[in-house]
C-alpha cells in the first residue's frame, strides 16, 4: 500500500479506537493506533516479574497493557469482536467487577517431556458490560505466569447475546520496542508448511503462530494460543508498526466462528522471557489446557517405528496398487522382522488401503477399510503380533474431512480388532482445499483451520480413543496443548518435515530445525520423522545436515513417536549410528533447552523417564557453532558414560563430508562440562548411561 493511503487508513482506525477526531491526529500511524484509557484493572504474575493492565477508552472499548519488570512491552491493544448477528462487542463497554485469585499446583502428564508440570499463575477475571446493548455481558480473564500470560473471552449465559456469529476477532498485540520476528506465513494455499523468515517485526504480514520475537532491549515473546476448541485458528495481521491483530482463519460459508454462549474462546498466549531457551522451557501452552478427559490413558504408548513410507516419497514404491506397491504383505512382513530385530514397536504402513489412484484433494475414493489385495491385514498384523509388533494404521483423507467421517469409525473399529493402537491421519489439500458436511447435509470446502476443521480432528481424536488409539496428525490444525485433554493425540506434523527433504525445492536449510525449536515446536510435539541416516531424498538430493545432526534430532524435535524415517536396506549400512536410534527413548522425565537462539542453533539435556540415563541433542545452522554446556543436569556424585556423537573435523552439510562423524565415549560427572563443535549443517548427539564406576576408559572409534 502506498505511505498515503496506509496514513489515512490509520487515521480513521485511531480515530475510532482512541475516540480522537481525524482532525487532531497526525502522521505517526504506530501511535496514533493506540487506545487511550484508563487503568479499571491490574495483576501482576507470582514473582511479579510481569504486570497486565485493562484499560477501557472514553468510549468504552477494552483495551489491556503489559509490563515486564516495571517496563511496557505490549502497548495498549484492543480487545473485542465484530458480529454479524449483533452490534459489535467493542465500544460502550463499562467495568462490572474484577476479581483475582492465585493458583499453584503440580499436575502429572501421562507422558510427555517432563512427568510433573507446575501451574503456577494469578488469574484476573474482568466482568464487562455494554449498558447501551441490554446490558449484554463479556469478561476477559487474565493468566499471569512469571513466564507470560494468557488471555480468553468468556461469554455467559445471556438472554441478549445467545448466539454469537463472530466475523472477526479484534484482539491486538502491540509490541512496544523495536524487534526482530521468525514467522511464517499464514493463510496460504502450502498450509503450515512455509519456510521461516527473519524479519524486523514491521515487516510481517500475515504469520501462523507461534510467531517469535526479541525485541532490542534482549526480551523475548511468542505468540500463540491454547486450547483451540470449536474455535477459528487465530493468525496475527500487522495492521501498521508493530501493532498485530488476531484475524480468525475464515469460513467459506459464513462467520469464521458461530457459538452458543456460554463459551470461552481460546486462550491467547504470549510467552515472555529474557533467554530463548526459556521460551522453549515454559509450559504455559499445557497449562493453558483443561486436565485429561479420557481417564485411564496407560493405552497410550510411547514409541519408535519404521515404515513402508520413505520408498514413497523417494518415488521407488507407489501408494496405489501397481509393480512398485509398497504395501504388500511379503515387503510389510519384512519391515515386522526388521522391526522386531532393532526393537521398534510400530510399523507404519501406507497405501494399505483402496482409494491411492487420484487422492490429492480428492479423497472421495479412499475406502478406511478395503486393503489393497496384495495387503493380507489378518495375517499381517498376527505376524507382527507375534513378535510384538504392532501396525501403525493410515488414514490419508486427501483433506476430505466428510468422507472420512462416514467411515472412520468402522476403520477404527476394524484397526482396533487387529491391535492397532495408533493411526496417522493425513489431509493432503491446498488451503481452503478440506471438505466437511454442513448443517444442511452438503459438502462444501473450507479453510483447514476453519472452525469445521478444528472440530473435525477432534472428533477424529475422540472417536478414536473410544477405540484405544491414538492419532498422530498430518497436515494438522496447528498444535494448542490439547494433548493434556486428550492424551491419545500423541504428535502432529505441522510445518515442514522431513518429506521435504525428499521432494521439496528446496529441501530443509540447515537452520530449519533451529526455527523449528523456537517457533512450531513450542505448540507441541512433531511427528517430523527423522533417521534418514543415508541423507539422501529423490534422484540423490542431498538432506543439508550431518549424520551427527540427523541423530540428535530425535533429542531435539520432542515427540512420543519417532520415525527411523530410512529404508531398512539404508539404516544397516550405519550399525553404530542405529545403535543411538535405538537406545534413544521417546518418553522424557525431564527436559530443558540449556542453550539456543532461534535460527541458529539450540541444545536441549533430556532425562529418561524409564531409566537414570540422560540424553543431549544439538542442533546449530549453516555456521559452525561451539558452546560449552555444564552437566551439573546430572546426579551428583554419580558417574555416567558419555556416548558421544559428533561431526567430525571435516564435517559439513554437503557431499561426502555430512558423514564424517566421531563416535567416541569417556566418563563424565555432574561437575564435568562439554564443548560441542557443530559442524557447518551440524550437531550432535550424547547418550549418558548412568552407573557407579568410574572406571570406564576413554575410547574412540574414527570412522
Ligand atoms: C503427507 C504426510 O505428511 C506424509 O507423511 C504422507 O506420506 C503423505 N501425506 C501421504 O499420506
Ligand atoms: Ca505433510
Amino acid at each position: 500500500m502506498p505511505p498515503f493511503s496506509r496514513m489515512r487508513a490509520s487515521l480513521a482506525f485511531a480515530a475510532i479506537v482512541a475516540g480522537l477526531s481525524a482532525a487532531h491526529a497526525h502522521a505517526d500511524d504506530v501511535a496514533q493506533s493506540a487506545p487511550v484509557g484508563s487503568v479499571v484493572a491490574s495483576a501482576e504474575s507470582p514473582d511479579h516479574t510481569l504486570s497486565v493492565d485493562v484499560l477501557l477508552t472514553p468510549d468504552g472499548n477494552i483495551a489491556y497493557d503489559v509490563k515486564r519488570k516495571g517496563a511496557v512491552i505490549i502497548s495498549p491493544s484492543r480487545l473485542g469482536f465484530i458480529l454479524t448477528n449483533a452490534p459489535k462487542l467493542d465500544r460502550h463497554f463499562t467495568l462490572d467487577s474484577q476479581a483475582t485469585t492465585a493458583h499453584d499446583d503440580t499436575w502429572e502428564q501421562p507422558w510427555g517431556e517432563r512427568r510433573y508440570v507446575r501451574d503456577h499463575y494469578n488469574e484476573l477475571r474482568v466482568n464487562f458490560v455494554q449498558p447501551t446493548y441490554d446490558n449484554r455481558k463479556m469478561t476477559v480473564v487474565f493468566r499471569l505466569f512469571d513466564d507470560g500470560i494468557g488471555f480468553r473471552y468468556e461469554f455467559p449465559d445471556q438472554p441478549q447475546l445467545k448466539e454469537l456469529k463472530i466475523a472477526d476477532e479484534l484482539t491486538e498485540f502491540a509490541v512496544t520496542d523495536p524487534a526482530t520476528a521468525w514467522w511464517d506465513v499464514a493463510g496460504e494455499w502450502n498450509r503450515e508448511e512455509y519456510l521461516y523468515n527473519k524479519t524486523s517485526l514491521d515487516r510481517v504480514s500475515e504469520a501462523q503462530t507461534p510467531m517469535t520475537i526479541e525485541t532490542d532491549k534482549g526480551v523475548y515473546m511468542s505468540f500463540h494460543e491454547a486450547a483451540l476448541v470449536d474455535y477459528a485458528a487465530m493468525w496475527l495481521r500487522r495492521v501498521d508498526g508493530q501493532r498485530l491483530k488476531t484475524r480468525l482463519a475464515p469460513s467459506s460459508i459464513g462467520p469464521s466462528v458461530e457459538r452458543a454462549a456460554p463459551f470461552p474462546t481460546p486462550w491467547r498466549t504470549v510467552i515472555i522471557t529474557d533467554n530463548a531457551p526459556g521460551l522453549y522451557n515454559s509450559n504455559i501452552e499445557l497449562n493453558l489446557n483443561e486436565p485429561n478427559k479420557l481417564g485411564d490413558v496407560s493405552w497410550v504408548k510411547p514409541y519408535k517405528y519404521v515404515g513402508i513410507w520413505w520408498g514413497m516419497h523417494l518415488g521407488i514404491n507407489t501408494w496405489e496398487a501397481g509393480p512398485k506397491h509398497g504395501a504388500t504383505t511379503a515387503n510389510t512382513e519384512k519391515y515386522m522382522d526388521f522391526a522386531a530385530q532393532n526393537g521398534f514397536r510400530g510399523v507404519l504402513v501406507e497405501g494399505w488401503n483402496k482409494g491411492w489412484e487420484d487422492w490429492f484433494a480428492t479423497g472421495n475414493l479412499f475406502s478406511f477399510t478395503d486393503t489393497y489385495p496384495d495387503f493380507d491385514l489378518p495375517a499381517i498384523s498376527a505376524y507382527g503380533l507375534k513378535k510384538g509388533v504392532h501396525l501403525v494404521g493410515h488414514n490419508e483423507t486427501g483433506g476430505n474431512a466428510a468422507h472420512y467421517e462416514e467411515q472412520m469409525e468402522a476403520g477404527f473399529a476394524q484397526y482396533a480388532k487387529y491391535g492397532v493402537d495408533s493411526v496417522k491421519t493425513g489431509y493432503v489439500a491446498d488451503a481452503g482445499g478440506a471438505q466437511v458436511k454442513g448443517a444442511d447435509g452438503t459438502v462444501h470446502y473450507t479453510w483447514n483451520d476453519s472452525q469445521e476443521m478444528v472440530r473435525h480432528y477432534q472428533k477424529v481424536t475422540e472417536t478414536a480413543a473410544k477405540y484405544h488409539i491414538a492419532i498422530d496428525t498430518h497436515e494438522p490444525i496447528k498444535d494448542t496443548g490439547l494433548r493434556r485433554t486428550y492424551p491419545n493425540w500423541v504428535s502432529r506434523e505441522g510445518e515442514r518435515g522431513q518429506e521435504y527433504n525428499a521432494w521439496g525445492k528446496p529441501p530443509n536449510p540447515p537452520e530449519h530445525e533451529a526455527n523449528l525449536l523456537f517457533t512450531r515446536m513450542l505448540s507441541g510435539p512433531m511427528d517430523f520423522t527423522p533417521g534418514v541416516l543415508s541423507l539422501t531424498g529423490q534422484g540423490g538430493q542431498e538432506i543439508q545436515a550431518t549424520q551427527a545432526k540427523e541423530l540428535a534430532l530425535y533429542v531435539a524435535l520432542y515427540s512420543p513417536i519417532q520415525m527411523a524415517a530410512d529404508l531398512p536396506e539404508n539404516l544397516v549400512k550405519y550399525p553404530k549410528e542405529l545403535q543411538f536410534i535405538k537406545d534413544v527413548p521417546t518418553d522424557w522425565d525431564q527436559s530443558k533447552m540449556l542453550n539456543g537462539e532461534p535460527g541458529d542453533y539450540a541444545t536441549i539435556a533430556r532425562k529418561d523417564r524409564n531409566s537414570e540415563d540422560w540424553y543431549v541433542g544439538a542442533v546449530g545452522d549453516e555456521n559452525a557453532r561451539t558452546s560449552t554446556i555444564s552437566l551439573d543436569f546430572l546426579t551428583p556424585g554419580k558417574t555416567y558414560i558419555a556416548q558421544i556423537y559428533r561431526d567430525g573435523d571435516h564435517a559439513d552439510w554437503h557431499g561426502a563430508a555430512r558423514f564424517d562423524i566421531v563416535i567416541e565415549s569417556k566418563p563424565v560427572t555432574s561437575t564435568d562440562s562439554l564443548t560441542l563443535k557443530l559442524a557447518p549443517g551440524g550437531g550432535e548427539a550424547i547418550r549418558f548411561v548412568a552407573g557407579k564406576s568410574i572406571k570406564a576408559q576413554s575410547k574412540k572409534v574414527h570412522k
